[in-house]
């Protein structure tokens, strides 16, 4: 496996995601100004990096199907509800996103937190209604999401993120932020792929631990480009967590020393991946895509 073929990868299964985000929307009853602010983020694109790293996982263990593509879609639907939110100004106070304007800034606060609300409600419906998997690994997948977006994953590091603002955090609570409010959401979008592949549970507990690093690494770069990123290309503003002065890896180690960490969990992450099969290259190979991504 090559980073070309990674490449490929990506490029096949982020069209068939994207032409699916919106009519999950659209076919649902209910005041189309909500629906047009929950399309409106949906559509605005993105990278689909969590549900890319769904098929990734889900194609370690056997070869993506259609509904597939409904999972992987609904672990979208939180991410970018997380988006809407974490943009608000009770929150980042973030104007641009995807290159658009933030949520907010178009439909207004109340409509960009009730979008956010209805996107986190579809995904446990699209989990509920697959049919190609067990009912036990459903509902699985269901308590794993819950978890993973409640207070004990995402919500709770968001919190801690915001109650950091103005403080000088020592790495291990940084560390704890950086692993719930995004390296949570990365695991359970492994987790959920090795549990469509029905996968073994050693193979789960090593893939957790592995997506445990790559959400380090993920926020990590995030941190760097949010000082060296280019707004153009990354479609948000840069000096964004200097402004809320937030805790991040460079302004705690200095942007060598970030770098220096970024590497270090990347190997890490890699060493959870067993042996040589064809998944392994892949996941591997995502870690790379990951810390070298400029976006
Ligand atoms: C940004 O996520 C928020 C974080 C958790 C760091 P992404 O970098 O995946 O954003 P999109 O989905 O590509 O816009
Ligand atoms: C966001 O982290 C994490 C979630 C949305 C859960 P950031 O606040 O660093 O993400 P960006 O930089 O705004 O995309
Ligand atoms: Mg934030
Ligand atoms: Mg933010
Ligand atoms: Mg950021």
């Amino acid at each position: 496996m090559t980073l070309t073929e990674l490449k490929q990868f990506m490029d096949t299964h982020k069209k068939e995601i994207d032409v699916r985000m919106p009519d999950y929307i659209e076919t649902m009853k209910g005041p189309q100004t909500l629906k047009e602010a929950m399309t409106y983020s949906i559509q605005a694109g993105g990278k689909r990096v969590r549900p890319l790293l769904m098929l990734a996982a889900v194609s370690a263990f056997r070869s993506v199907e259609e509904q597939d593509y409904q999972a992987a879609c609904s672990v979208e639907m939180v991410h970018t509800y997380s988006l809407i939110h974490d943009d608000l100004p009770a929150m980042d106070d973030d104007d641009y996103r995807r290159g658009m304007l933030t949520n907010h800034k178009v439909y207004g606060e109340a409509f960009a937190v009730l979008a956010g609300d209805g996107l986190l409600s579809k995904a446990f419906e699209m989990i509920s209604t697959l049919t190609h998997i067990s009912n036990d690994r459903k509902v699985r997948m269901v308590m794993e999401l819950a978890q993973s977006s409640g207070l004990e994953g995402m919500t709770g590091g968001q919190a801690s993120d915001l109650e950091g603002e103005n403080k000088t955090l020592e790495l291990k609570d940084l560390e704890y932020i950086h692993d719930h409010k995004t390296g949570a959401l990365l695991t359970y979008a492994v987790t959920a792929g090795a549990l469509l592949g029905d996968a073994p549970e050693e193979d789960i507990k090593k893939l957790k631990q592995f997506s445990r690093e790559l959400g380090l690494v993920f926020q990590i770069k995030d941190d760097i480009l949010d000082i060296e990123g280019d707004e153009n290309e990354m479609g948000k503003a840069p000096g964004s967590d200097e402004g809320r002065n937030k805790s991040t890896y460079p302004s705690l180690l200095t942007m060598s020393g970030a770098k220096e960490k970024l590497v270090f969990h990347a190997e890490k992450a890699k060493s959870f991946l067993p042996g040589s099969s064809s998944y392994t290259s892949l996941l591997k190979d995502f870690v790379d895509y990951v810390a070298e991504r400029a976006h």
